[in-house]
Order: C-alpha cells, then sequence, then structure tokens
C-alpha cells in the first residue's frame, strides 16, 4: 500500500490526478486543499466515496496541521499542486501569489524534509516529492525550445512565484538530500478548469452568448496539453523520474490563442449551433493585451520521453472536443462558480499598458 499526500487536490490538475490513481486498491490518497476561490468539494465530489481518498482542508502553511498529517498518514509520495496559479489575478494582487507559492510553500516543504529525516533507509530510497512547476518560468521564447537548463526568464508574479518555489525545493535536495522532482507542465487543460482561464472562459462565454474576449492579436503562442496527459507524465515521474531534476512537461502542438478559440467556436458550432445560425466565432472581440504577456512557450520534452518513455497521447483536436462536451454536459458544475465566485469579468489591471 503506498499513500500519496496531494496537495491542491480540489483544484483543477490536482483533482484529475488523484481521479487518475484513486481506482488503484493498492494506494491511498490523503488530498491535502484550504479551498480558496479556485478549489472547491464540488470539483472532488465524485472523489469522496472511494474509501481510500481521504480530503482534508488545510493550507500547506499551516504547520501544526501538517505536521499532524504526516505524523499520521506517513505519506509514500508528496506532489504538491497547491498555488495561486492565475497569471491575471497575480496582477492585481500579488501579495497572495508571494504567500502561498514562497511562504506558505517553504513552511510546508520544510515540514516535509523534517518528516523524511525521521524515515528509515528504505523508505527515504523510495520517496519523493513532487513540486509542480510551469513552462513560464522561461518566459517568452523567440526561437527553438526551452530546455530543462535554458535561462529563467519570468514576467509576471506568478511566474516569479513559482520559479522561486523551484530554487527552494531545488536547494532541498542539494542540502537536506530530500529527494525532490520538479515538472515543468505546459499549459494544460480539460475537465474542471476554473472558468477564469482561457479554454473554459471562451466555452462558457459562447455558450452564454457572450463576447469572447482575445488578448492582443491573440497570436500568443502556447502548448497544450490535455491534463490526463500531463497528469500521467507526472505518474511517470514518480516512478522514473531521476531526483534532484527538472523536467519539461508538453505536447510539441505550438497554437495560437486565437486559434484555439476558433476552434472551439467550430466545435461549439457543430455540436450546438446557435439560435440565429452565426458560428460562435462572431462573438470573438478583441480587447487590450495582458501587461507583460509573454509572446511563445515552447517546452521542449525529449529529457521526459528518454528518460520515461511516457508520451502525450490525446491530441489537441480530439482533446478540444472532449472538453467542450464536459462543460456542456455539466452546466451544474460551472453555473455555481459564476454564481458564487466569478463571473467572468476582465482580471489583471490592464491601464499599466
Ligand atoms: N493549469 C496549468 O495550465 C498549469 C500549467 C503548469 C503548471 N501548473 C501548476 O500546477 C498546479 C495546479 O494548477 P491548477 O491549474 O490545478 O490550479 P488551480 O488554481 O485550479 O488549483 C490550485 C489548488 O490549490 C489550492 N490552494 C491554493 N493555495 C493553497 C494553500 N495555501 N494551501 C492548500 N491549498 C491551496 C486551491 O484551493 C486549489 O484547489 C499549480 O502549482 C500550478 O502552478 C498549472
Amino acid at each position: 500500500m503506498k499513500t500519496y499526500l496531494v496537495s491542491g487536490g480540489a483544484g483543477f490538475i490536482g483533482s484529475n490526478f488523484v481521479r487518475s490513481i484513486i481506482k488503484k486498491s493498492d494506494i491511498k490518497v490523503i488530498n491535502i486543499d484550504n479551498l480558496t476561490y479556485a478549489g472547491s468539494i464540488s470539483t472532488i465530489k465524485d472523489l469522496l466515496k472511494y474509501s481510500n481518498h481521504k480530503f482534508i482542508k488545510t493550507d500547506i502553511g499551516n504547520i501544526k496541521k501538517i505536521k499532524y498529517i504526516l505524523k499520521k498518514y506517513k505519506p509514500d509520495f508528496v506532489i504538491n499542486f497547491a498555488a495561486e496559479t492565475h497569471v491575471d489575478r497575480s496582477i492585481d494582487n500579488p501579495e497572495i501569489f508571494i504567500k502561498t507559492n514562497i511562504l506558505s510553500f517553504f513552511n510546508f516543504i520544510n515540514l516535509i524534509k523534517e518528516f523524511f529525516f525521521k524515515l528509515n533507509k528504505r523508505k527515504k530510497n523510495n520517496f519523493r516529492f513532487i513540486q509542480v512547476s510551469t513552462d513560464e518560468v522561461y518566459g517568452s521564447i523567440k526561437k527553438g525550445k526551452a530546455l530543462e537548463n535554458s535561462e529563467i526568464s519570468t514576467s509576471s508574479p506568478y511566474s516569479a512565484s513559482k520559479s522561486s518555489s523551484e530554487q527552494i525545493a531545488l536547494s532541498y535536495y542539494k542540502t537536506y538530500k530530500l529527494p525532490v522532482i520538479i515538472p515543468r507542465s505546459s499549459n494544460n487543460y480539460g475537465q474542471f478548469q476554473f472558468p477564469e482561464k482561457l479554454i473554459p472562459l471562451s466555452i462558457i462565454n459562447a455558450l452564454n452568448e457572450k463576447k469572447i474576449n482575445i488578448y492582443g492579436n491573440g497570436l500568443q503562442i502556447r502548448n497544450w496539453i490535455h491534463v490526463d496527459d500531463n497528469n500521467d507524465a507526472i505518474i511517470n515521474l514518480i516512478n522514473k523520474g531521476k531526483v534532484g531534476q527538472i523536467y519539461n512537461i508538453g505536447n510539441n502542438v505550438e497554437t495560437t490563442n486565437i486559434n484555439i478559440v476558433k476552434n472551439i467556436c467550430k466545435i461549439l458550432d457543430e455540436i450546438i449551433p446557435r439560435n440565429n445560425k452565426q458560428s460562435y466565432s462572431k462573438l470573438i472581440n478583441f480587447v487590450t493585451d495582458r501587461p507583460g504577456h509573454d509572446k511563445r512557450y515552447a517546452n521542449s520534452i525529449k529529457k521526459i520521453i528518454r528518460e520515461t518513455k511516457w508520451r502525450p497521447k490525446i491530441n489537441l483536436k480530439n482533446g478540444l472536443k472532449m472538453t467542450v462536451l464536459w462543460y456542456l454536459e455539466n452546466k451544474h458544475w460551472w453555473k455555481e462558480i459564476q454564481k458564487k465566485k466569478y463571473k467572468g469579468e476582465r482580471l489583471g489591471r490592464v491601464e499599466f499598458k
């Protein structure tokens, strides 16, 4: 029996990570999350029925509670998804990003280190701490693809805070031999993504017959990976990744934001045509760009393929269709969010431009 301590497991990627492993009978998941605006019980409702899944509401920075959880559940693996994650919100309110992604994270990893020190040799050898990070730490890539040892050049308070937590984690590997692995994922999409992010927000605005806002000229290039592929890569890294290493995760396909949105409109045109017979693409509306908006993210995934044999399986066309269908079939999930948490208003102060 292996115990996974998953933090941030009531958010988008974390909940899907738990979903992808929970059916195995020889594992146990302790899911901790302090349920910020981005995490909710409705996101993990389907997981609560599993007897090998336990949800505990706590902040990763809560020293007393985390100490208690580590002592009681003795995890074999810790996978940290907990973070403030929306770049636009980091422009409006950077403090919470520094607090969560750096200070609370520091408390957390420090307790994990204390816990790790007390393990016996065999447990120590198998223990892994996965600090989930982002390819946004490379900043905008002009030419070629970012390798794991490429220069760090953060553009937003979000990416700066994520890069800081990576550095803390790597220092804990070098100084204390804590077996840290850092996945740097590209843009994820899929079921249960909070509707402030480009893909769910565009789907929902289209369904609500609202304008679909595109920042700037929409030519920003991203490398979208389906969340199930991303989580499959993380599982591969837990099992086969080398400690103290960084691994890019992505899907090799570069797409502009405007292209993503046009594809969403095309899918919707096919499955749920508008009453006025026009394409949903008529709702596309170009707005002022995000301050500091990176033009292109592109990360090379050669290292993870070489070392773990992982490969992305879901192509963007199918993944987008699956995602659109999911938002169509799960209106109750996002309607509750729209009612109580976020109505779709523009975030990320634009007056600096
Ligand atoms: N979504 C992406 O495209 C993407 C890409 C690369 C990396 N990442 C990283 O993956 C991780 C998960 O991202 P996501 O998209 O699922 O984000 P999310 O915002 O959907 O989920 C984050 C979760 O963390 C929880 N949380 C926040 N602060 C906490 C705290 N102090 N203590 C405990 N829980 C806390 C929230 O309640 C939420 O459930 C993050 O670390 C993010 O930086 C995301």
